[in-house]
């Protein structure tokens, strides 16, 4: 039988730099109560100018390692999961590597927007199940505000900036410290979605992009939001329910559930739907806005402070995004 992954070191780190929904006022044709009611957010951070995603992502790494107590040298896989990378190549987690001066076997990045860390889970589990005495840093960084059209109010009210990380080890690296098994995780895409949300270029037509060129509308977020948020609804209950029925659970036998932290109204529909109780429901997205695939770990850290991520706990995980892809995942915390 394979061990269940132990996960540790909840971690995040959000840009300091606040932009209010009365700060949007100012530049764009929008107003708090409007972005309060239709989202649930008030505030989002920003990175500012000269700070970079892999940024972001190397303070949330070192939060994950001091937390864990897991020393640097001993991780042997990075795993970045974002969708707004700094450029290309080199990924993520090479220069998350480079910052933290790391010499892991495997650092790659994973893109499945929004639900990039749910799908990260699954990709650090498979490593582990095949590698003994890996130890993976998994990170999820979104600087999503670099793709934002910041004169387009049906997107730019939306997203935020910020970094979560846990790591994932076969054995618990403080023995007697918090750590949860990752009990299971599944993820599902269909990408006949994908015309619904998309940004970072010309894909519909990238033969034509010349050295000249400069950014076009297709470089920063296009969304259906009305499509989407129907989408999200439809699969993160279902997922949920799979991942419930699979381990012999209900709703009520969930401790503290973290759903992507996109919409307060996708939040509450998917929330009735399942029957959470408001007791078991984490919310934070009143602070950050939708930080895509950070927003879970930034929630789980913050969970973690709050004292909810509590021995025993039995927390739900659930995500959708861009792709479409989406996804649940179940941990559970050791006594
Ligand atoms: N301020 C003021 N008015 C606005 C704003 C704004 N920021 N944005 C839109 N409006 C207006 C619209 O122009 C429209 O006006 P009209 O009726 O005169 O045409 C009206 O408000 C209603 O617009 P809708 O788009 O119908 O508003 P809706 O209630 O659907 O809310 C929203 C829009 C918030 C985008 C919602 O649909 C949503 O949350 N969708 C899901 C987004 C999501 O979850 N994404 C997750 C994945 S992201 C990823 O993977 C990277």
């Amino acid at each position: 039988m394979t061990t269940l992954p132990y996960v540790s070191g909840f971690s995040a780190h959000t840009p300091a730099n606040v932009l209010t929904n009365k700060d949007l006022e100012a530049f764009v044709d929008t107003n708090d109560e409007w972005i309060r009611t239709r989202t649930g957010i008030h505030e989002r951070r920003k990175a500012p100018d000269g700070v970079a995603n892999a940024d972001l992502a190397a303070e949330a790494a070192r939060g994950a390692l001091a937390l864990s107590g897991c020393p640097a040298e001993s991780i042997t896989h990075i795993v970045v999961v974002t969708c707004s990378p700094d450029v290309l190549c080199p990924s993520t987690a090479c220069q998350v590597a480079g910052r933290l001066g790391l010499r892991a076997r495997v650092a790659i990045d994973v893109n499945a927007a929004c639900t990039g860390f749910v799908s990260g889970l699954d990709v650090a589990r498979g490593f582990l199940a095949t590698q003994k005495k890996a130890r993976v840093l998994l990170i999820a960084s979104e600087t999503l505000s670099r793709f934002c059209d910041w004169a387009d109010r049906t997107t730019c009210v939306l997203f935020g900036d910020g970094a979560g990380a846990v790591i994932l080890s076969n054995e618990a690296i403080q023995p007697g410290g918090l750590h949860a098994r990752l009990h299971d995780v599944r993820h599902a895409a269909d990408g006949s979605g994908g015309d619904l949300l998309h940004f970072g270029g010309r894909y519909t037509n990238p033969g034509s992009i010349t050295p000249s060129d400069v950014f076009g509308k297709e470089y920063f977020i296009q969304m259906n939001g009305r499509e989407v948020f129907k989408h999200a609804v439809r699969s993160m209950t279902e997922a949920c329910q799979e991942v419930l029925h699979d381990n012999n659970l209900t709703i009520a036998d969930i401790d503290l559930f973290v759903p992507h932290q996109a919409n307060l109204r996708i939040i509450e529909a998917v929330g009735s739907r399942l029957n959470v109780k408001p007791e078991q429901l984490f919310i934070n997205l009143q602070k950050y806005g939708n930080t895509s695939a950070a927003s879970i770990p930034i929630a789980l850290a913050e969970a973690r402070e709050e004292g909810r991520l509590k021995p025993g706990a039995k927390v739900l995980l659930t995500s959708f995004g861009g792709g479409f892809t989406w996804g649940a995942a179940l941990l559970i915390f050791d006594e």
